[in-house]
């Protein structure tokens, strides 16, 4: 390590200065923007959010725009990013600033953190792009290079390494250039000092890097705590022919990670179903609404499609769809009916939000 004040940041700031990519938001002040582009990137890489940045900015250019819209037209902007929770706070966040904050959007650090979906991360970062705030951001990427060059190895999951982290790249901040530092450090994350396979020997930082200077490249950044991962199996029922002219979609309202996005029909499951357990459930769902009738469900499926399989951090997704024979479609319209599903043509189907996966579904199946 070099004894030099601020010789890491002097360093990763000379760098960031040959090798910045040119990224739309970093060509603003506007904290706006640059809050569309946070929300957008938190899970997500910077090839897949940034179609949905330049879709945003275009069609909701100030908050006020975004507060006007409806909910449903917001999700469906956001249609295929995954995590609708970040589409819903945009929301909310949008409608709060315009009226409570006259649709002045905060660019201050503690105002930020009052906001819904902005934690001390995005926080720290649209304060120090947009005013030059001295906050130090701290994501994935930061924590994989303040750990390799000051070999720090703190577990980032627990409670104390968080706060270590958090200091360490607060001492790391010059006071009159928040802003840039925070930008450098986080490309130089993402291009330079990469998870896997970095190319160390061309790294500006190695002559003073711990990790390098230790062997210990590969073993940091330590990170104990393992994600559980929840397997979730979708059911999706489906008339056979035509969709009969209409689709049945209901929003969800499930606190999950679908909320407010529509779907069809359907059986969720932790475990896969056999056909004969399909049934069973299929025969008890109907007996609820209408307790009267004695169906035989025996010949309810016509056709299943393939699984399609989807992964969340925290989850996996198994869907499948099941095309109903033409004898049961009265029967499933009466039960889709008393369940509160509407009756949409494919065309309005289309501009619902949904799920990716079944959306691509109709895209493929527009028969
Ligand atoms: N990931 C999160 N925020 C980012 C930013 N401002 N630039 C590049 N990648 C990012």
């Amino acid at each position: 390590m070099s004894t030099e004040k601020l010789y890491f940041s002097k360093t990763i700031l000379h760098w960031f200065k040959k090798n910045e990519r040119n990224l739309p938001w970093r060509n603003t002040k506007d904290p706006y923007k640059i809050w569309l582009s946070e929300i957008i990137l938190q899970q997500t890489r910077v090839a897949q959010g940034m179609p949905y940045y330049f879709k945003f900015v275009e069609k909701y250019p100030d908050i006020q725009l975004l507060a006007n819209a409806p909910i449903d037209v917001v999700l469906r902007t956001w249609q295929g990013l995954g995590y609708y929770s970040r589409a819903r706070n945009l929301h909310e966040t949008a409608k709060l600033v315009v009226n409570e904050f006259n649709g002045k959007f905060p660019d201050k650090y503690t105002e930020l953190l009052k906001l819904k979906g902005v934690g001390s991360y995005t926080a720290a970062a649209i304060a120090s792009f947009a005013s030059n705030e001295p906050v130090a951001v701290v994501d994935g990427n930061v924590y994989r290079v303040l750990a390799r060059y000051f070999g720090l190895d703190t577990d980032i999951t627990s409670t104390i390494g968080k706060k270590e982290f958090q200091e360490l790249a607060n001492s790391q901040l010059p006071q009159n250039q928040a802003g840039d530092h925070n930008q450098a450090i986080m490309e130089f994350g993402a291009l330079q000092c990469v998870p896997k396979n970095p190319d160390c020997l061309g790294c500006p930082l190695a002559s003073t890097c711990v990790a390098v200077n230790t062997n210990k490249v590969t073993l940091l950044p330590v990170k104990l705590k393992k994600v559980r991962v929840k397997q979730r199996y979708f059911y999706y029922f489906l008339p056979m022919y035509n969709y009969n002219g209409k689709l049945m979609m209901r929003r969800r309202s499930e606190g999950d990670v679908w909320q407010g996005l529509y779907d069809f029909p359907s059986i969720e499951s932790s475990e896969p179903l056999q056909e004969n357990e399909l049934l069973k459930l299929i025969t008890e769902k109907f007996l609820e609404v209408l307790p009267q009738e004695k169906p035989n469900f025996e010949n309810f499926i016509s056709r299943y499609s393939v699984e399609y399989r989807h992964q969340l951090t925290h989850q996996r997704l198994f869907v499948r769809f099941i095309n109903i024979s033409e004898l049961f479609l009265d029967k499933f319209e009466l039960w889709c009916t008393k369940n509160d599903y509407l009756a949409y043509s494919f065309a309005e189907a289309q501009n619902l939000p949904k799920p990716i996966i079944l959306a691509n579904y109709l895209a493929q199946n527009n028969n």
